[in-house]
């Protein structure tokens, strides 16, 4: 029987240069998408999953990761206090973890999502876990993580979620190579990181899901260098496919990339468009907008 997986790893150790100024002085993570920072939705999507152990591989500048799923005393003394703002105290104390359940441990070096996975590989020891990047924003019923996590009860070994994309844009992921899709899962052949357009094995790529075992710290161990001269997650993974069972999950839930800024944009509008609470004043607003 599969282990059950009950951890993640949160890489957000970014300097987030896209959004400079944004990000000068502020987390990348902790833009707001509509009324909550984007790394709670990473968190919300563990949560669905069964997962609720946190591993933040974090830099200099995110202290206010740390902050936002801390108990957050004198505002909720506050909110408690005025008597009428039960709604804005539950919003504010559901944002916090376990006691014990979150680690915040610093990359010191930029060398590449291989070795900021590689850094919490001590809080992970030897049992499959979750990776999510952040940056990606997945948005479905059941969550994507909670997706794999079913899939990795079935198969016991890695998963990689994936979905199509233009041929042009395979230099911006790593891409798999897979056999023919059987119940949803496609047994994997390789995985390269970032290759070109007229190199890709395929235009599916990893849209920075995965569940992993922990076989993979004794490739990360190494060091080696991959794509961009950095150490990569990918090229790591590659090196179990043939030793342990390996899976692509084809993603069809929606997926917005915060990572650029248009794909920032597009989430906040397409996640208040798809909450009750916001969709008719979003929907207004933006036919006023287009109209005018
Ligand atoms: C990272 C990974 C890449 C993956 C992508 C998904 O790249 O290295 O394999 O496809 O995330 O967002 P990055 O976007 O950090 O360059």
């Amino acid at each position: 029987m599969a282990q059950r997986v009950r951890k993640a790893v949160l890489p957000v150790a970014g300097l987030g240069t896209r959004f400079l100024p944004a990000t000068k002085a502020m987390a990348k993570e902790m833009l707001t998408v509509v009324d909550r920072p984007l790394i709670q939705y990473a968190i919300e999507e563990c949560l669905d999953a069964g997962i609720d152990e946190f591993v933040f591989v974090t830099g200099r500048n995110k202290m206010a990761i740390e902050d936002h799923f801390d108990s957050a005393y004198e505002l909720e003394a506050t909110l408690e206090q005025r008597g009428n703002k039960a709604a804005e105290l539950k919003l504010t104390q559901a944002a916090t973890l376990k006691q014990g359940n979150a680690i915040f441990t610093r990359q010191q070096k930029p060398l590449g999502l291989g070795h900021a996975v590689w850094c919490a590989r001590h809080w992970i020891g030897r049992e499959p876990f979750a990776v999510l990047l952040p940056d990606e924003l997945m948005v479905s019923s059941p969550t994507c993580t909670a997706q794999l996590v079913t899939a990795h009860e079935k198969t016991g070994g890695n998963i990689v979620a994936v979905m199509n994309v233009p041929r042009e844009q395979t230099k911006s992921y790593g891409i798999v190579a897979v056999k023919p899709e059987k119940d949803g899962l496609a047994e994997m052949t390789g995985i390269v990181e970032k290759p070109k357009p007229e190199e890709a094995p395929s235009t599916l790529a990893w849209i920075g899901r995965s569940v992993v075992l922990p076989e993979v710290f004794d490739h990360l161990d190494r060091h080696e260098k991959g794509a961009g001269g950095e150490i990569q997650l990918t090229d790591a993974m590659a090196k179990m496919i043939g030793n342990k069972p390996f899976h692509a999950m084809t993603y069809t839930g929606q997926r917005y990339d915060c990572g650029s800024r248009i794909g920032f944009l597009e989430a906040n509008v397409g996640v208040a468009l798809n909450r009750a609470d916001t969709a008719a004043e979003t929907r207004a607003l933006l036919t006023r907008m287009l109209k005018g």
